[in-house]
């Protein structure tokens, strides 16, 4: 047993070295052999063919937060299951593959981490296909929008974890329950959030904005005069790309100017109503005058990107980019503030922010049902969430997590915005569309951007959003 281990160590120390062993294999080897995350790190630093390798570094810091929860079935070790998680443009990553390390010290089990599509939209699409022949990974991460659409596909997890699932948020549990069976544990929520320069602000003596008119203001006088300096530089980055995100932000303008939900909980589509329409008009006024032309084509890390850089004033983006915006490396660090979304103006106007969030289902046809549960168990536990709070500001789905001193040291918004968080998001209508949300969102979308590219007015997009929403709703049970 010893010879061989030492074997493949050598192995693995060669094939390092020369560089005949990329960085993902070396990664593999050295999980497997159970090697510290300190070792794989530094051994993946000198890896041979690191240049041609786009393989992310792992940090050795990440994951020093996590403790490890009591409790885990050990009974399943030598078990080997994958998991789709995040995305190959994630800063989370390497806190992932950390938590992922450690579970697999504590259980034996053995962990793949498969990253999946960076678009909402398109990474339903792959999971369907996957689904319909009946293979796939083990584990997924599952949007807050979709439990309509995966629930024939999944495990009911209500008998084994029903302790867990009663610590969680209770409208998320509920959100996730379709037919009585729990078909996703809560893994974390999501708020669109804005998040600003204070830096800027200063050296412009502007106050945050409380008011989208207001907004505009401070991102052009901004941009005008951080432009001479720097003719990358952008009022205000957001996502406007045809796919879910766009959804997001649109609900965001609408509801946040008194326009609704795009279809109310009893059914009916309002989508068509002037505050909407103004808000629409609105969003596209900032293109190519606040926000870059491309902006139309923007998904999370295109506007992430520009805002690491130092080249946005604003940003319109989920919790994850406070903790991603103070990496060591940030040219920004210390120099961001966080605030719910601005308000429109008119009757209704309100601060609006879009309920998002993941859940972790455990597919139906998984062969490996047991230990894919225990994997949802450790990272849905109220350990891991901590950690993901404190270290990668991901928003908690368990109401305690929010008054942990920690999670407050490393990210003041979670408990200052908690009420945004436990309920005053605003969600979309997926629970009265329920398996039809995707087609429905897809109308949304494709019209949306139409406005932005200046294809269409507002008032057209709107129209034809409601005529086309009735449609596909036509025949449901609604
Ligand atoms: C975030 C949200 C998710 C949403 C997606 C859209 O990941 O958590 O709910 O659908 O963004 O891009």
């Amino acid at each position: 047993m010893q010879d061989k281990y030492s074997e493949e160590m050598s192995a693995l120390l060669a094939g390092n070295l020369s560089g005949s062993m990329s960085r993902r294999d070396v990664l593999k080897r050295a999980s497997a052999l159970g090697l510290s995350a300190s070792m794989i790190s530094y051994l993946v630093r000198s890896n041979g063919t690191a240049a041609q390798d786009a393989t992310p570094v792992p940090d050795p810091t990440a994951g020093r937060t996590i403790v490890v929860p009591q409790g885990l079935r050990t009974d399943l070790g030598g078990t080997r299951i994958s998991a789709v998680l995040a995305d190959p443009t994630d800063p989370n990553g390497p806190f992932l593959e950390a938590a992922i390390a450690k579970f697999g010290e504590a259980t034996g089990i053995t962990v793949e981490f498969i990253r999946g599509e960076t678009s909402a939209t398109d990474r339903l699409q792959s999971y369907r296909q996957q689904w319909a022949g009946q293979s796939g990974a083990d584990v997924y991460q599952i949007d807050v929008i979709w439990p309509g659409v995966v629930a024939e596909h999944a495990v009911n997890l209500l008998p084994t974890l029903q302790d867990l699932a009663s610590q969680h948020f209770e409208a998320i549990v509920a959100n996730n329950t379709v037919d009585g069976a729990l078909v996703g544990m809560p893994w974390f929520t999501d708020a669109g959030l804005l998040f600003y320069r204070t830096d800027l602000l200063e050296k412009y003596g502007l106050q945050p904005p409380t008011t989208w008119a207001e907004l505009t203001m401070a991102a052009q006088t901004i941009q005008d005069g951080e432009r001479g300096a720097n003719p990358s530089f952008n009022g205000f980055v957001w996502q406007g790309n045809v796919y879910e995100g766009l959804t997001c932000n649109g609900l965001e303008w609408q509801v946040s100017n008194g326009g609704g939900f795009i279809v109310e909980a009893d059914g009916t589509v309002s989508v068509n109503n002037p505050q909407a329409i103004a808000a629409f008009d609105r969003a596209r006024g900032w293109v190519n005058t606040i926000s870059p032309e491309g902006v139309t084509t923007f998904q999370e890390p295109d506007s992430f990107n520009i805002w690491i850089a130092g080249n946005a004033a604003f940003i319109r983006n989920w919790p994850y980019v406070w903790a991603a915006s103070q990496a060591p490396e940030s040219p920004i660090v210390g120099k961001v503030g966080v605030s719910p979304l601005p308000k429109g103006d008119g009757e209704g106007a309100r601060n609006a922010d879009t309920l998002g969030g993941w859940q972790l289902m455990v597919s139906k046809y998984s062969k490996n049902q047991e230990a894919g549960i225990e994997f949802v168990k450790y990272m849905c536990s109220p350990e891991l969430e901590t950690a993901f709070a404190v270290e990668r500001s991901m928003l908690p789905t368990i109401a305690s997590v929010y008054d942990a001193p920690e999670v407050a040291a490393a990210s003041e918004f979670i408990p200052r915005l908690k009420d945004v968080f436990q309920g005053g998001a605003v969600a979309r209508p997926s629970s009265v569309t329920g398996e039809q949300y995707p087609e429905i969102s897809a109308i949304y979308y494709t019209e949306l951007n139409q406005v932005l590219t200046g294809a269409k007015s507002g008032a057209d997009a709107a129209a034809m959003m409601e005529s086309q929403i009735k449609e596909a709703l036509a025949g449901s049970d609604l």
